[in-house]
């Protein structure tokens, strides 16, 4: 681009400018617009409608979804923001620089309010494996810039990938410190897991959330503008391109597809569905093919890293057999039943069909439920979570076979959901664990906030695995997880905060564990307990916390 036109751009999207960027090089896509009539100019609001900050997500080689929703009262109770019915037409710039100086790409983007005056640019026809800055203006208003990066390009080398994984934020919980800590590492990609924010209404330490329980398109939508007027969830989606999925209470907690967890919910709950995801597509940094149709949205995808990582990012609650015996933690014979499915039949194809097509060294699934077996039982009897992979027993074996058979170099799954830090080996047989070698393993990130404060442990044990040998590390508190993904190896970095409930906590890197390429299972490098965490629970009640952090609805 030459120097006129960028100065051109810089122009067109100065504060206070009138001068509106029209026609200029990339591909401007709003929120899909039920016709395509010119609207008579808006009147831009006076105060500022960039409150709920901006994001990126879904990078390619080359370029990434922009978003952002305008809103100047974001938690009105119709859901709107506290915007007038008319359409925005909002400028958008995409820049090598964070001043600004080079503006590669610029456009225009309509607002509407049929999609809640959310938009998303597909930015296009930027460089592979660069960083970029990228910022929005209405009128006299300009949005925070937020950071970007394209992938690498096809068949390319990366030296690295810098990747944090996050799960279960739920805003009464606690303060979101762990997504600012996040936020300052400015890793490359962000994986969120799922339970991105909570469905119930209520007041928990210090924050409430804004209404009652969401079950219609106003409620969710107030839901996610009260999420992202967080300043610490701000800056984590400023920092870096996300890959969002989700779990079961951006809709309601414990669903399977349109199965509602309690039996009095069922009745329109395909509705309630069909409002979620709509507003969950709204708010978050998502490419066109993830446009909801009714109550149906297209989520699982892929993203590629050069020949260094493929992303498997999974959705594991829209496509599900019901949970067996009713849910709960269960010795179930239906757990064992093989046409029942956990992704659903057709998405496990899709993922074993990405095994047998992957050329890259690491194959990371990002997905929300525990993967490897947590027996409760110690006798011979297998009590276990209904709701998470060991209740879907021939669909966990399924993928796993499939990554054995398709010859995946570095199999690692990636797990969010239980508000708990884990780590673990899998296995083909989780009654050989002794005897065998693990086949791949297993990353399970803490929550933000779920749960409040936690505890910890000196051994970092938790009581399941005197009988569960394949769990190899457990830490109550909550966090995130940081890696850093190399040709030679994987680095995960279980992150925590020592409380949530009051403002200032310090995270700490409570473990690491490093998976060498080629070589199955989990190496340790270092445990870091903090003493004044530790607890004085007996192990009956970390059980017990274990069980009603997963089976109650928060
Ligand atoms: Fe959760």
């Amino acid at each position: 681009m030459d120097a006129t036109r960028r100065t051109a751009l810089r122009a067109g999207l100065a504060v206070g400018s009138a001068a509106l960027v029209t026609g200029a090089a990339g591909v401007a896509s709003g929120a899909p617009r039920a016709d395509a009539r010119p609207t008579a100019a808006a009147v831009i609001p006076r105060s500022d409608p960039f409150t709920l900050g901006v994001a990126s997500g879904d990078p390619e080689p080359d370029g990434f979804v922009i978003w952002t929703r305008l809103a100047v009262e974001p938690l009105a109770a119709d859901g709107r923001g506290g915007m007038p019915t008319s359409r925005f037409q909002v400028n958008w710039q995409v820049a090598s620089d964070e001043r600004f100086d080079d503006v590669v790409r610029a456009g225009v983007v309509t607002a509407d309010p049929a999609w809640a005056h959310s938009v998303h640019v597909e930015v296009a026809g930027l460089q592979p494996g660069r960083e970029y800055f990228y910022r929005f203006r209405l009128g006299p208003h300009l949005s925070r810039s937020g950071r970007a990066l394209t992938t690498p390009a096809p068949g390319s080398s990366p030296t690295s990938l810098h990747m944090a994984f996050a799960s279960c934020s739920n805003y009464p919980a606690g303060l979101f410190t762990a997504y600012a800590a996040l936020a300052a590492e400015r890793p490359d990609v962000v994986l969120h897991l799922g339970d991105y924010q909570y469905e119930g209404g209520g007041t928990g330490i210090g924050r409430t959330h804004a209404g009652p329980e969401t079950t219609t398109l106003a409620g969710y939508r107030q839901r996610h503008a009260q999420y992202k007027t967080d300043l610490d969830l701000q800056a984590a989606h400023a920092a870096a391109p996300w890959l969002v999925v989700w779990d079961d209470h951006e809709v309601d907690n414990n669903y399977a597809d349109d199965i509602a967890d309690r039996a009095v919910e069922r009745p329109g709950f395909v509705e309630r569905r069909a409002a979620a995801y709509r507003a969950y597509y709204e708010n978050m940094p998502l490419r066109r093919r993830s446009v909801p149709a009714g109550p149906d949205l297209d989520l699982y995808r892929r993203s590629t890293w050069g020949d260094l990582a493929t992303l498997h990012m999974l959705d594991t609650r829209q496509y599900r057999s019901d949970q067996a015996c009713n849910d709960g933690y269960k010795d179930c014979p239906a757990a064992d039943d093989p046409s029942r499915s956990l992704p659903g039949l057709d998405q496990e194809r899709w993922l074993l069909d990405g095994f047998r097509d992957s050329r890259q060294r690491w194959d990371i699934l990002g997905q929300q439920v525990f993967f490897g077996r947590r027996d409760n039982d110690p006798s011979a009897a297998t009590t276990v979570s209904m709701d998470s992979w060991d209740g879907y027993r021939p669909s966990r074996q399924r993928v796993t076979q499939g990554w054995v058979d398709a010859g995946v170099r570095n199999p690692v799954v990636l797990t969010g959901d239980v508000h708990a830090h884990w780590a673990g080996d899998l296995y083909l047989d989780y009654d050989a664990v002794g005897s065998t070698k693990p086949v791949g393993s297993e990353l399970v990130t803490s929550s933000i906030t779920s749960g409040g404060n936690g505890y910890d442990e000196a051994d970092g044990t938790h009581p399941w695995a005197a009988w569960n040998p394949n769990l190899r590390f457990w830490t109550n508190l909550r966090g995130y997880v940081s890696t850093t993904i190399t040709p030679t190896e994987m680095t995960a970095r279980f992150q925590c905060v020592p409380f949530v409930t009051t403002p200032g906590a310090e995270a700490f890197t409570r473990a690491t564990f490093v998976i060498e390429d080629g070589v199955r299972g989990l190496q340790q490098e270092q445990a870091a307990p903090q003493r004044e965490l530790r607890s004085s629970r007996t192990d009956a009640q970390k059980i017990a916390d274990t069980i009603a952090a997963e089976t109650h609805a928060d």
